[in-house]
């Protein structure tokens, strides 16, 4: 066997735990596990997705045990929790149950294409990235679909953000994200903020610990099934999770 055969035989024994969280996503979870396996399928790579439902009043769950009856339970791994107890609990949540040595991390209502996926895959292997953030305020990323409140709320949060921690990525609120599986462990362990601002603090932490970034351009298209969970006190938290992390790091 030559060498370069057998690197990649070495690297194909990497697996990708998908983690998706899920809140009244029953009807977007079918297509969504639909699209991602057929991407990765068709990518060769060893992957399994984590469903993380938090009691959805909507029936997601039951809607992915159907899927996991027909995907197999290899494939869909579902690690449900009692109540809704928020995003950045949920991750962690996932983590703890991942058996893959790389970590994806997308929304369940088709905001996040699974077609990037193998995308970012490519990217991290091509340079070893220690994580690689799909932004949509560069090289061709955008947002499709939001409203212009929406739309000033994310750049503004954004903007404000670049200023006062000058992160060195540019898209810093996006969750479309591929970590090593160790670094997003070690970036948890020093990440204070537990709601939707969890994927600001963890991309400024990465930073901030010397990890390696990689960027891949993505669109994000607004759902079209059910809404969005961001709401007010979201907005407060992030501010002052921001103010938190400008005072301390
Ligand atoms: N398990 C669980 N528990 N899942 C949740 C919870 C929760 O408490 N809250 C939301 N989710 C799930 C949703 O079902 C969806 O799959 C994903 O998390 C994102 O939630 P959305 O409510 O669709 O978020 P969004 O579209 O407003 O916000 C997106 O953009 C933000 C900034 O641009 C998300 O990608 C955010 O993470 C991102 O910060
Ligand atoms: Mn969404």
């Amino acid at each position: 066997m030559s060498v370069t055969a057998l690197d990649s035989e070495i690297t194909k024994s990497d697996k990708y735990s998908i983690l998706l969280p899920t809140y009244n996503e029953r009807e977007n979870l079918p297509i969504i596990i639909w699209l991602i396996i057929k991407y990765l399928d068709n990518s060769g790579y060893d992957y399994e997705v984590i469903v993380i439902d938090d009691g959805s009043p909507d029936g997601t769950l039951e809607v992915a045990k159907q899927l996991q009856k027909i995907y197999g339970s290899n494939k869909i791994v579902l690690r449900p929790r009692e109540k809704k107890l928020g995003l950045g609990t949920a991750y962690i949540h996932g983590i703890k149950h991942a058996t893959g040595n790389f970590i994806i991390i997308m929304d369940a209502d088709l905001s996040h294409h699974p077609k990037f996926i193998p995308k970012f895959i490519e990217l991290q292997r091509e340079h070893d990235y220690d994580l690689v953030s799909g932004t949509r305020y560069n090289n061709g990323g955008g947002v499709h679909g939001w409203d212009f409140k929406r739309k000033l709320i994310s750049r503004g949060a954004n903007f404000l953000t670049q200023i006062l921690l000058r992160p060195g990525a540019s898209d810093l609120t996006g969750s479309f994200r591929l970590y090593k599986k160790d670094v997003l462990q070690k970036l948890v362990d020093c990440c204070v903020s537990k709601g939707y601002v969890f994927q600001m603090e963890m991309i400024i932490r990465a930073r901030q610990l010397d990890f390696t970034i990689g960027e891949v351009p993505i669109t994000f298209v607004d759902r079209v099934y059910g809404e969005s969970k961001l709401g007010g006190s979201e907005i407060f938290q992030f501010a002052k999770a921001l103010l938190y992390l400008f005072a301390t790091t």
